[in-house]
């Protein structure tokens, strides 16, 4: 089965071609129009997904060699939902049209699974790290559509968290490269950032929903490099970058082994865009753990995390019927 996946919930416009023998193609196109504001500007990003989804989706067919797949996933949220409508609505035209089975993708749970494109790949139940500019939540996947969450950020999100750190330091957008760059230069140990731990049983503001010892909180890191740097003259920018990002590998390692020790699972699959993290990759690389990650190009958003997941749930008798509506907030496998 061919299976044509379309993601457009932020800032990329991506579509790729899964097959029976795995990826066919990838095309991603990253809107550079938010580079300029610091951040993704919403109705900027579904203005530009509108242009570029049609040449995105005949380039990935193009390059798999096919004309029509058999299915079609699209993400249908978390995302801006202006962005996550013109894929949507798109992709539910194209599937009516070629008369092919539709499913609308969670896009966590596309990055959740992105690591079973790998080979080798791991086996549930494992445990998933997402790691993303708007998610970072740690989950015990059991099977497919089958995901618990053990533990998520109760503010920032660790992808936000490296954007705003980059806009204090006044370099560019997205953060996470860039700072995952400077701090090649630097010192991980040069500044002692907090790594802030979460208190059991109680409540997250402004939600019901308990703290858990798994729990992660990133804003006040954010503010601990906020007042570093209005302290200290001549502050280094590599130190920053390396003793900050420090931090929150610091911590995500932390929460990855006490989810694996609570569980006794051993596998853990990382992914979303903070996965292509160079210091994070090494520091998980390196857990008493079977860690699984995409390559680095796809850990960011793409459209083949969503035509695997999307596949997956067609393979399992699963499709969606055409009145499928977006969702702004999703939690995977509800
Ligand atoms: O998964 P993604 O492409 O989009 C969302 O679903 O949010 O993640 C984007 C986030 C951005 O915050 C970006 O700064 C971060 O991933 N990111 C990185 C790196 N590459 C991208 N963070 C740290 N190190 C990187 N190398
Ligand atoms: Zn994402």
């Amino acid at each position: 089965m061919f299976v044509l996946g379309i993601e457009t919930s932020c800032d990329e416009t991506a579509a790729a071609v899964i097959g029976p023998d795995g990826i066919c193609s990838d095309v991603v196109y990253t809107q550079e129009i938010h580079q300029k504001f610091g951040g993704v500007v919403p109705e900027l990003a579904g203005r530009a997904h509108a242009e570029k989804v049609v040449t995105t989706t005949r380039a990935a067919l193009q390059r798999a060699g096919i004309a029509r797949p058999d299915g079609v996933a699209v993400t249908a949220g978390p995302g801006l939902m202006g962005a996550v409508l013109v894929g949507l609505c798109f992709g539910k035209a194209a599937a009516a049209g070629w008369g092919v089975p539709f499913v609308g993708v969670n896009h966590l749970e596309g990055h959740l699974l992105s690591p079973l494109l790998e080979d080798p790949a791991p086996e549930f139940p494992f445990l998933a790290l997402v790691v993303s500019g708007g998610h970072t939540s740690l989950y015990l996947a059991r099977g497919l559509g089958d995901y618990t969450v053990l533990g998520q950020t109760v503010d920032d999100a660790a992808g936000e968290v490296f954007d705003k750190v980059s806009r204090m330091m006044g370099l560019g957008y997205p953060g996470g490269p860039i700072i995952d760059a400077m701090a090649k230069t630097g010192r991980p140990d040069a500044v002692r950032f907090p790594r802030i731990e979460i208190t059991p049983g109680s409540l997250t503001r402004g939600s019901s929903r308990p703290r858990t010892a798994l729990d992660m909180s990133f804003s006040g890191l954010k503010t601990a490099v906020r007042t570093y740097m209005q302290r200290t003259d001549g502050w280094s920018g590599p130190d920053v970058a390396a003793s900050f990002q420090a931090a929150v590998v610091d911590v995500l390692c932390a929460r990855v082994l006490a989810a694996s020790q609570a569980t006794g699972v051993k596998q853990l699959a990382l992914a979303g865009g903070v996965a292509a993290n160079s210091q994070l990759r090494a520091a998980m690389s390196a857990l008493p753990l079977s860690v699984f990650m995409p390559p680095k190009s796809r850990c960011t958003d793409n459209g083949a995390m969503i035509a695997n997941a999307g596949r997956l749930r067609l393979l399992a008798g699963q499709s969606d019927d055409l009145g499928l509506t977006a969702r702004s907030s999703w939690t995977p496998g509800t």
